[in-house]
């Protein structure tokens, strides 16, 4: 196989190359050059792509299968496809579920409607250029596209810092406000299976959208905040707090919070969506404490998140220490502040 990843020296990138050059396959990046190594034996291109005339490297180019990671505006998918419709056969986009319209039953599978955007949009919010990104590669490849909508990605090289966060946390030892209720049921991807799925269909020709998450429950909070422990060998001590104080003292779910929406949260359906179809089309997950533990491992190499390759960067996430002492100190005492 021949491979072109657009990007690919980031986190989905990244992982996305690695896998492809396991397998040995024959793989290409096309990036600015600004952000990352490839992997030896990966042919780098140069080409900025929102840039009059910055896909020119990819004129020429043979491949079967393109994996495009994009997550700016959706012309520069459409720009990309459009150079690359009659030299490659099939286009993987990487997607979001946040492609859906608000608001998302709980439990909504790929018919759920997605967000009004348009294929030659130069801007918007993450929904719709993540949307215009879709409808982009769509009009272009038809049926050759297929849309991964990933939902919440974990693993090693995680750019973000939701994990790596709270492995910190973790790491740091002493009390931990662990936000409940433990058994409260997650759903997330590890990188590494997202990029085999992504190949393995891509390689197939599958076209069309799919969630492709692991199922709600695949791990919980506990089981994720458990290995965290482990592995740190710190011996932190999780103090499980219900999600009624913690809202109430306006700690906001998943970005103060990592990871978290509790039951009945405006964006619970984030981790509720429906992956039967990507069950179906063969995703294989692998256990939460191999994903803790191999995060674990890169944190400890890389020593810090690493700033997202090409992209805006995002607001920190996580508690700060003194806020969290606060309200640990609140649940003790059972008085949570406001
Ligand atoms: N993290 C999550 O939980 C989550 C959840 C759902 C979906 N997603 C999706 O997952 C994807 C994550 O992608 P990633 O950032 O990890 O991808 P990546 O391909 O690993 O990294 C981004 C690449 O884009 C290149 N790039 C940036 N600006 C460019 C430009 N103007 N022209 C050409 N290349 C450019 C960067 O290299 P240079 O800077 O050197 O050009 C880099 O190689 C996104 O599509 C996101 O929407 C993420």
């Amino acid at each position: 196989m021949r491979l072109l990843v657009l990007g690919g020296t980031g986190f989905v990138g990244g992982a996305t190359v690695a896998e492809a050059v396991r397998r040995g396959w024959s793989v290409t990046v096309f990036n600015r050059g600004l952000h990352g190594d490839a992997p030896a034996g990966v042919h780098r291109l140069r080409g900025d792509r929102t840039a009059p005339g910055g896909l020119a490297a990819l004129v020429g180019g043979e491949w079967d299968l393109v994996v495009d990671t994009w997550d700016g505006a959706p012309r520069a998918v459409r720009d990309a496809a459009r150079a690359l419709v009659d030299s490659v056969p099939h286009y993987v986009y990487v997607s979001s579920g946040s492609v859906y319209a608000e608001p998302v039953e709980p439990g909504s599978d790929e018919d759920a409607p997605t967000v009004e955007a348009a294929a030659d949009a130069v801007d918007g919010d993450y929904a719709q250029l993540k949307a215009g990104g879709e409808r982009a590669a769509v009009e272009i490849f038809g049926d050759r596209a297929l849309l991964a909508r990933a939902g919440l990605i974990l693993g090693p090289g995680e750019d973000i810092g939701r994990l790596p966060w709270w492995l910190g946390r973790v790491a740091r030892g002493g009390e931990v406000l662990a936000p409940g209720p433990r058994d409260l049921p997650l759903q997330y991807v590890d990188v590494r299976d997202l990029a085999r799925w992504l190949l393995d269909r891509g390689a197939e020709g599958v076209g069309g959208a799919y969630n492709v998450v692991g199922r709600t429950g695949h791990a919980t909070m506990g089981e994720l905040l458990d290995a965290a422990v482990a592995v740190t060998g710190s011996g932190a001590v999780l103090r499980w707090t219900d999600p009624e104080p913690i809202l109430a003292a306006g700690v906001v779910p998943w970005n103060d919070l990592p990871v978290w929406i509790p039951l009945g949260h405006e964006y619970r359906w984030l981790q509720e969506r429906d992956v039967t179809r990507a069950y179906a089309a063969g995703l294989v997950c692998r256990p939460v404490a191999e994903t803790v533990a191999d995060t674990w491992r890169w944190l400890r190499e890389v020593e810090r998140v690493p700033p997202r390759a090409g992209r805006p960067a995002r607001a920190a996430v996580g508690l700060a220490p003194e806020r969290e002492a606060a309200l640990l100190a609140a649940v003790s005492g059972g008085v949570m502040p406001a």
